[in-house]
């Protein structure tokens, strides 16, 4: 289990364990097939469908790692809101207040799912949740917003209010993350897409004080996360692995954080160019991080939806036969 070893820094392989965040998406044509015959939601929600939808990339590319096909938004669904995924659109949220409700019940399909995919995988499986920052935004803005001006001004005029709304959004996300590792998810991933956005003193009160609660909260488990534009300000943490995006020198950030796992982190850009491109750019980072025992290969963020597949096949064989 090569993504397992290098989470513990003892990877001794001549190459990185490979995964790609998005990695079971609207890039693949079997993908696009089931969405045709159901909306995000339906597949979301149901067990036998989200066991096909994360088996897909390993099956068509040889991933050394499934992530469980899911969302971050169900989390706000079990809390009472509803979540919608409307076409083109993105996320639209309904509700106003959280209610304390019963997790386990609410979100028993994702576990059901799970039990099934450790009987049938047989490569490591990522649970994960969004941190309660990033699923807060969404709450207070009620759809995607690239300023969050709205979530801003209330944690601003209102702390109190806005950490109470961290405070149950963090209580559920620790069951719900217990919840996956108890029914068999191999290492938990947790993802702040817009923390970045925050001062740092709200950075520290709205992101790495309920990460810390969530790390001290969860069962035995190694956990990374993801940080985008901010990953290296959670090293305090002291988490088992960091997820980057690109603009970070993985290299250096070696130097500077010697005792971590560090994953990411080509541009998905790069995926959108030719298998010559992508061989060069891949090398170039498998370079860079040569040998190191605990370098998890993937993405800065996720892969975009108007990836060739071919590309992705290109990228794994490459990482696959490095060395
Ligand atoms: O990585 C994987 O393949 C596993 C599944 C996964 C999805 N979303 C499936 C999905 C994971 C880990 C996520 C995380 C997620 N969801 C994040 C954090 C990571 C990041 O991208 O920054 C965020 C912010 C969300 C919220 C979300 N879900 C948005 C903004 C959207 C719509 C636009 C988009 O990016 O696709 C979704 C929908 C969604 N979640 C899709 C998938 C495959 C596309 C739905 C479709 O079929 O149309």
């Amino acid at each position: 289990m090569i993504l397992l070893e290098a989470l513990q820094k003892k990877n001794v392989q001549k190459r990185p364990p490979i995964w790609l965040m998005r990695q079971a998406g609207r890039y693949m044509h079997e993908y696009q097939a089931l969405r045709k015959k159901h909306d995000f939601m339906q597949l979301a929600h149901n067990p036998e469908l989200i066991c096909e939808v994360t088996e897909l990339p390993i099956q068509a590319f040889g991933f050394d790692a499934a992530i469980l096909f899911s969302d971050i938004l169900l989390i706000l669904e079990a809390l009472g809101c509803t979540v919608r995924f409307d076409e083109g659109k993105g996320p639209s949220i309904e509700g106003d207040q959280l209610q304390a409700k019963e997790i386990l019940s609410e979100l028993g399909f994702v576990y059901q799912a799970i039990r099934e995919l450790k009987k049938r995988l047989k490569v490591p499986l990522i649970g994960f949740a969004g941190a309660p920052f990033t699923v807060a935004s969404y709450f207070v803005e009620k759809a995607g917003s690239p300023t969050l001006s709205k979530t801003k001004k209330r944690l601003m005029q209102d702390p109190v209010g806005f950490a109470n709304i961290i405070d149950e959004i963090t209580k559920a996300t620790i069951v719900h993350l217990n919840a996956q590792i108890e029914a068999g998810c191999d290492v938990v991933q947790v993802f702040d897409s817009w923390a970045m956005h925050l001062a740092p003193h709200h950075f520290e009160a709205f992101v790495v004080k309920p990460i810390q609660t969530i790390m001290q909260g969860l069962k035995k488990c190694p956990v990374i996360l993801f940080c985008r534009g901010a990953a290296e300000r959670l090293s305090v943490l002291d988490p088992h692995g960091i997820s980057f995006d690109w603009q970070v020198d993985l290299q250096k950030m070696r130097q500077k954080l010697p005792s971590v796992c560090l994953q990411g982190n080509l541009d998905p850009e790069v995926l959108l160019t030719d298998p010559k491109t992508i061989e060069r750019e891949a090398k170039r980072l498998l370079d860079s991080m040569r040998h190191d025992p605990g370098f998890i290969f993937n993405l800065g963020h996720g892969v975009l939806k108007e990836t060739p597949r071919e590309h992705v096949q290109a990228l794994v064989s490459c990482v696959k036969s490095y060395g």
